[in-house]
């Protein structure tokens, strides 16, 4: 099987690779043209030449039979057939890590689907199967190579029964292991990074016609996949989400985003807007507007909304990039996106506590559909270890920050990402981390142990503190982020909350769940409502619509509460929690 890598020439990749068997024969091929040169060259290379593709092989017009991957490559070189030859074949996805990834799952599905591919449920219909990876810690990783040592042995018995399958790694972790991938799990067939789902229909026809892994790592300035409008596959389709920006530039000194998804790049505002109507006239109530760094969104291609002014950056926060100038803010994309559907909830993920000028937090106090909800990533409460994730923050700062958002959005939900046992933490630092988190009042917290990836703190700092340290400090971090969330959702029993029904709870068939503005998951009985706050008639609850609930208890989780009546966002007036005590 010959490996195919996207950062070849297309001279080294066209047909030579079917009748040479190396690629550097494609140059002495070149050479042996010259009379010259002619003379030391073999008689079985001359044969091997003889054999080889004609000049009319390199042409567009039908029989192309060879599908390449390069960068250099342009789409002409492959037939319209070849690129259809996913036509009825069907695809199962596997889809790990965040909610980028799940974007990106529904973002390669519609480039597949415009290519006559079939999604399949089914594992054993599938004809290629796609998993969509994570690389952010060590156990993700692990999860995927685990997966795919299963998988590698389904196709080998796939083979025996004449029913081939293609296993193809799309995301972070083709682009952070390709080599390893290629060259350890010969059975993968295609390798797509994240800006490359584009290419993918040529990847597969690559690996169907030419039996060779075919991939594309190649990351782009520019790629946002603006033009594609992803499949959407949340919720009952009532709630979706949206990708606004891709990559991050933070360069914060464990992760490796930077290096698996690239540099920073928004996407225009007006293929944004689109989506978002599309989305509104398909009755989805719930946009989360997705980026890596959500907040820091700047479009520029847009002349006629450029300015002259440089990003404001929250009190006390630095970057180690030169700030962005002109173009449309992240609060100027809120406010328009929020404006589409005033009865359709936004909300983003994953901001950075950086990117929270005020307008952005009096955007969110004011607007009725903008939810109350934040996440702000504190990652460490100590100065020491925050200097050292390079954060471009303070302990200090960030509490600032935290008082500032709470006086402008008094009933905002707060949640986190803490790392436990980074590099250098010592306990004294851990237990500013739970004091931290004690201080604030997050409702919810993705609390990691540090895993050690190939970043700026592979090289420069020591992973120094013992794997069962890191754990015992992440079970503290637990154990307080518990205490704290059941504190600040006990302060909203007896509230009415708006929620948002997501449909039948997966603990029972006679209740229903939904979620609050501030994000909560409340379960309630399933039972007729009012059809609205003083009607007497009544109408069942369904999947999509809001309805007020009254909250009855509380747990660090989830709520429980009873429904009162159907409603909406437009009717419920400011603030839609406290005010119902
Ligand atoms: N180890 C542990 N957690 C990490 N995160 C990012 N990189 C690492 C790492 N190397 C966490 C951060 C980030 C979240 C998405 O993942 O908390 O906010
Ligand atoms: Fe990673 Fe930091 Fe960028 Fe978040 S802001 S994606 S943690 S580098």
């Amino acid at each position: 099987m010959r490996i195919v890598k996207s950062f070849l020439c297309v001279s080294e990749h066209l047909a030579p690779l079917r009748w040479l068997s190396k690629p550097r024969n494609c140059s002495n091929a070149a050479r042996a043209s010259s009379g010259e040169k002619n003379k030391g060259v073999s008689d079985s290379f001359r044969r091997q030449v003889a054999s080889g593709p004609r000049f009319q092989d390199f042409i567009k017009s039908p029989p192309v039979t060879l599908a390449v991957n390069c960068e250099h490559t342009d789409e002409h070189y492959l037939s319209e057939d070849l690129g259809l030859l996913g036509d009825a074949r069907k695809v199962y996805f596997e889809t790990y890590g965040c909610q980028m990834n799940v974007n990106d799952t529904e973002i390669a599905w519609s480039i597949l689907q415009k290519k006559g591919y079939q999604r399949t449920a089914d594992l054993k219909q599938a004809d290629v199967v796609l998993l969509v990876t994570c690389s952010i810690r060590e156990k993700a990783e692990q999860t995927i190579w685990n997966r795919l040592q299963q998988l590698t042995a389904m196709k080998k018995k796939r083979l025996k029964t004449n029913s081939p399958v293609k296993i193809g790694i799309l995301g972070c972790m083709a682009e952070r292991l390709k080599t390893e991938l290629l060259e350890r799990e010969k059975l993968v067939d295609v390798l797509a990074g994240p800006d490359a789902y584009r290419d993918l229909p040529r990847l597969l026809a690559a690996a169907t016609t030419g039996g060779q892994q075919a991939s594309n790592v190649l990351l782009s300035l520019e790629e946002t996949y603006a033009d594609i409008m992803p499949v959407q596959h949340a919720s009952q389709g009532r709630s979706a989400f949206v990708s606004i920006m891709r990559g991050c530039d933070n360069m914060c000194s464990y992760c490796i985003v930077p290096f698996t998804r690239g540099r920073e790049r928004s996407r225009p505002v007006s293929s944004i807007l689109e989506e978002v109507r599309m989305l509104s006239e398909q009755g989805v109530k719930e946009v989360t507007l997705l980026g890596q760094n959500v907040n820091s969104y700047r479009d520029t291609s847009e002349v006629q909304f450029c300015g002259s002014e440089r990003t404001k950056l929250s009190r006390g926060f630095s970057t180690v990039y030169r700030a962005k100038q002109g173009g449309l803010r992240f609060s100027d994309l809120l406010d328009l996106v929020s404006r589409i559907d005033p009865d359709m909830r936004i909300r983003f993920t994953s901001p950075h506590p950086k990117d929270f000028p005020d307008e952005v937090l009096q955007l969110i106090a004011e607007r009725q559909n903008i939810c109350k909800q934040i996440h702000l990533p504190a990652q460490s409460g100590s100065n020491q270890v925050l200097k050292a994730m390079r954060r471009g923050y303070t302990r200090e700062a960030y509490l600032d920050l935290v008082d500032n958002i709470k006086q402008i959005i008094p009933d905002v939900s707060l949640s986190s990402d803490f790392i436990s046992g980074f590099c250098g933490e010592t306990d004294d630092d851990h237990q500013q981390t739970l004091s931290l988190i004690r201080e604030v009042g997050f409702n919810v917290g993705f609390l990691f142990a540090y895993s050690m990836r190939k970043t700026h703190a592979f090289h420069r700092l020591q992973d120094d503190v013992a794997p069962q340290v890191k754990q015992r400090r992440l079970e503290e971090c637990i154990g307080v982020f518990r205490e704290e969330a059941e504190r600040v959702n006990a302060a909203v029993v007896g509230s009415t909350q708006l929620v948002l029904v997501e449909g039948e709870s997966k603990r029972s068939a006679e209740d229903l769940c939904g979620r609050t503005d501030g994000n909560m998951k409340v379960i309630f009985p399933k039972e007729d409502v009012a059809v609205q706050a003083s009607a007497s008639n009544t109408a069942p609850i369904r999947g999509g619509g809001y309805v007020l609930v009254k909250i009855l208890s509380a747990g660090s989780q989830s709520l429980r509460g009873r429904a009162l009546s159907h409603s909406s966002l437009i009717s419920t007036p400011t603030p839609r929690c406290d005010g119902y005590k």
